[in-house]
C-alpha cells in the first residue's frame, strides 16, 4: 500500500460521539466530576489510535524538543515523513522554550502545518511544575492553531514517551486543557483529535472518557 493510500481523512477519525455510539455507551456523568458531559464538545473532539503522520488535518502537534532539531519518537516520525524542508524551517525558528509552541508548514506530510511544542521532561521531585508546563504546551498549541486559522488539529501525546510523563496523568491534563479551552467559546477550531499510539496511551485516554 502506498503511503498516500494509508492516509486518514478527518471523516475517518471518530468523534467521541461516534466512539460512544459504537461502544453502545450512553454519555454518562464525568468520572472526574470536574466537567459536565457535553454533546457539543463530544462532537468536536476526536480520538484515534495510530500514526499521527498519516492524518489529513490542518495541523499536527509534534512532541518536539527545545532545539527543534528533530529526534526520535513522534518527532522523528514527523521529520521522516515531512522530508528535509521541515528541519530547514525549524532551524530558522531558533528553538522553542519548554511549554511554548511554534508553527511550520507540513511539507510532505498530509497535514498542512506542524505545531511544535516542547514538553517537560517529567520531574518526579516537582510534578506540579511538570503539570504546569504540560498544560502550557496544550494551551499554547491551541492558541497558535486558532491564531493561524487552523480548523482541525491533532495532538500527539506530549511528554509521555522518552520524557517519562505518566500516561494517565498526561491524558488528564490533555483532556482538561482542551475542554477548558473549547468551553471558553472563542475558538474557531472545529475538531481537536487526540492521537494515541501505544497501548498505554489508549488505556489512559479511554479512562478519561466520561
Ligand atoms: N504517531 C503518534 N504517536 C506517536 C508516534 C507516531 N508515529 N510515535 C510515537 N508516538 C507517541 C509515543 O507512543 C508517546 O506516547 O508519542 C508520544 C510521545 O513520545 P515521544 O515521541 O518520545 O515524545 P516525548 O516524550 O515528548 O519526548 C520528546 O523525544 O525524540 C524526542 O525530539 C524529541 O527530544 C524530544 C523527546
Amino acid at each position: 500500500m502506498s503511503s498516500a493510500a494509508a492516509t486518514q481523512s478527518l471523516a475517518d477519525i471518530p468523534t467521541l460521539t461516534q466512539v460512544y455510539r459504537s461502544a453502545g455507551r450512553r454519555q454518562a456523568a464525568s468520572s472526574t466530576g470536574d466537567f459536565p458531559p457535553s454533546a457539543a464538545i463530544n462532537a468536536r473532539v476526536g480520538l484515534v489510535n495510530g500514526d499521527i503522520t498519516k492524518l489529513c488535518v490542518d495541523a499536527l502537534v509534534n512532541a518536539a524538543n527545545t532545539s527543534l532539531s528533530g529526534g526520535g519518537g513522534v518527532d522523528g516520525a514527523m521529520h521522516r515523513a515531512a522530508g528535509p524542508g521541515l528541519l530547514a524551517e525549524c532551524r530558522l525558528l531558533r528553538g522553542c522554550p519548554t511549554g511554548e509552541a511554534r508553527i511550520t508548514r507540513g511539507y510532505r506530510l498530509p497535514a498542512k502545518h506542524v505545531i511544535h511544542t516542547a514538553g517537560p521532561i517529567y520531574d518526579h521531585i516537582d510534578p506540579q511544575r511538570s503539570e504546569r508546563l504540560l498544560r502550557s504546551c496544550y494551551e499554547k498549541s491551541l492558541e497558535l492553531a486558532d491564531a493561524c486559522g487552523v480548523k482541525s488539529l491533532a495532538f500527539s501525546s506530549i511528554s509521555t514517551g522518552v520524557y517519562g510523563y505518566p500516561s494517565m496523568d498526561a491524558a488528564k491534563v490533555a483532556c482538561e486543557t482542551v475542554r477548558k479551552y473549547l468551553d471558553r467559546g472563542s475558538s474557531a477550531l472545529e475538531r481537536v483529535v487526540f492521537v494515541t499510539f501505544e497501548q498505554k496511551g489508549v488505556a489512559a485516554y479511554a479512562e478519561m472518557l466520561p
